[in-house]
């Protein structure tokens, strides 16, 4: 794993634009795997623009979204359905073969995970998997506690999760449950990158970065990943020990 430490979220933004390209521009049919949320958004934004302005080649690449909350429509701007069809999708104007997202209504959940983790291997895995890392430690919706054996699987979110989620929703809104990834996903995955960034990350960067490697603490899987990119802003990183 390697940590690289930035001095603000817009440099942190630059460079995991710029992988997400270069990874696309090395292979045209790369399958990658896109979190939702604050910490991506201005990435996805410099990402779609770079990606135009170079003139890459994107007809072939694959976008897989990391997780959904059950209950939730697509319509509706708190989804990780909108925030992906917003900010990556709809820029790019990719084709509907060209992505899957979870369908968190669908009355048939455990077949909705298997579609997904055969979409995925049918594709070859993923080339990437771009994540962030919740204030628990989750990463996608797999909460402290998950199996890390698990590919994509239906779970009860934790407290902090329900708590945290209102922030993407106008109204307040029932967060129970989440469709997401799994873990082996991202261990299988040929690069895993984790982005953070803000001061309310540190205390879970410190964890996740010199804790103890444990399902208590989910990111701390990344680790263990052989191409692990960590990518955090210097306020994400005030507490951490060892900088490099
Ligand atoms: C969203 C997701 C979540 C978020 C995490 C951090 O698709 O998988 O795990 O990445 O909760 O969210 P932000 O970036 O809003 O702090």
């Amino acid at each position: 794993m390697m940590l690289n430490v930035f001095d603000d979220h817009t440099d942190l933004s630059f460079q995991a634009a710029r992988i997400i390209c270069d990874q696309i521009k090395a292979k045209p049919d790369s399958v990658i795997c896109f979190a939702s949320g604050e910490t991506p958004l201005s990435a996805y934004s410099l990402f779609t623009t770079l990606m135009m302005a170079e003139q890459i080649d994107y007809e072939h690449f694959t976008l897989i979204g990391l997780d959904e909350w059950v209950g939730v429509p697509p319509e509706n701007h708190g989804s990780c359905a909108w925030f992906l069809r917003t900010n990556v999708i709809n820029p790019l104007n990719l084709l509907p073969g060209q992505y899957r997202l979870f369908d968190g209504m669908t009355s048939d959940l455990p077949g909705e995970c298997v579609a997904m983790d055969e979409f995925i291997s049918e594709r070859g895995g993923l080339d990437l998997i771009v994540v962030g890392i919740g204030m628990n430690g989750h990463i996608g919706f797999n909460e402290p506690g998950v199996s890390p054996d698990l590919y994509s699987h239906v779970i009860e979110l934790d407290e902090i999760t329900s708590t945290v989620g209102q922030k993407y929703f106008k109204e307040e809104t029932r967060l129970t449950k989440g469709i997401t990834l799994g873990i082996s996903h991202l261990r299988e995955a040929k690069t895993a990158m984790l982005l953070a960034s803000g001061e309310r990350k540190a205390p879970i960067m410190k964890a996740t970065l010199e804790g103890e490697i444990s399902m208590e603490v989910p990111a701390t899987i990344m680790r263990e990943h052989p191409n692990g990119l960590v990518l955090i802003d210097q306020k994400a990183a005030s507490l951490l020990t060892a900088r490099e």
